[in-house]
């Protein structure tokens, strides 16, 4: 089992849609029971909240329905649980780096490494903006998200190859 925890600052807008997205990715290859998911946020504003409904209308347009999931904070444990620990951007890379234990560190990237493909190293924070903001932020999680699975299955073929 790969685990894969994407992280923003509330979890109700960026890191529930790569949530969304990247399950839909994952369940659509057959690898659901392969590839657990699951999103957090660095702050605590939003804990029990379902993400926002411009997040949810965005992925709907694109049919994906994320109103069942709840926001919650980056927890200690975290920090073991999961292999890929993933910012949204870079102030929420320095968060994580800060309350993770150093041993874990490693275990934190930034989700756009997975897509080299694009200028932007961050995707950024749609909150106080407009519905074109959504729009993008599920755009570069849509990239993100393949080059993400790439890694993964490479990551899964190692261990089965050493295993063999
Ligand atoms: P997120 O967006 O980090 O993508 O979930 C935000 C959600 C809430 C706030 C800021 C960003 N806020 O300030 O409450």
């Amino acid at each position: 089992m790969i685990k894969v925890l994407f992280v923003c600052l509330g979890n109700i807008c960026r890191s529930p849609s790569a949530e969304a997205v990247f399950r839909k990715l994952v369940e659509e290859q057959g690898l659901d029971e392969t590839i657990k998911i699951d999103s957090a946020g660095t702050h605590a504003y939003h804990i029990g909240s379902p993400p926002d409904s411009r997040a949810q209308e965005a992925a709907r347009r694109r049919g994906i329905d994320m109103s069942s999931q709840v926001g919650r904070r980056v927890d200690d444990g975290d920090f073991y649980t999961f292999d890929y620990i993933l910012a949204m951007d870079k102030s929420n890379e320095y968060h994580l780096r800060e309350m993770a234990p150093a041993e874990e560190i490693h275990r934190i990237r930034r989700f756009l490494e997975f897509a080299p493909g694009r200028r932007e190293q961050e995707v950024p924070d749609p909150y106080y903006g407009g519905h074109t903001g959504f729009e993008n932020v599920l755009d570069l999680i849509e990239d993100a998200s393949e080059g993400l699975l790439a890694d993964i299955k490479v990551r899964i073929s190692r261990v089965i190859t050493k295993g063999q």
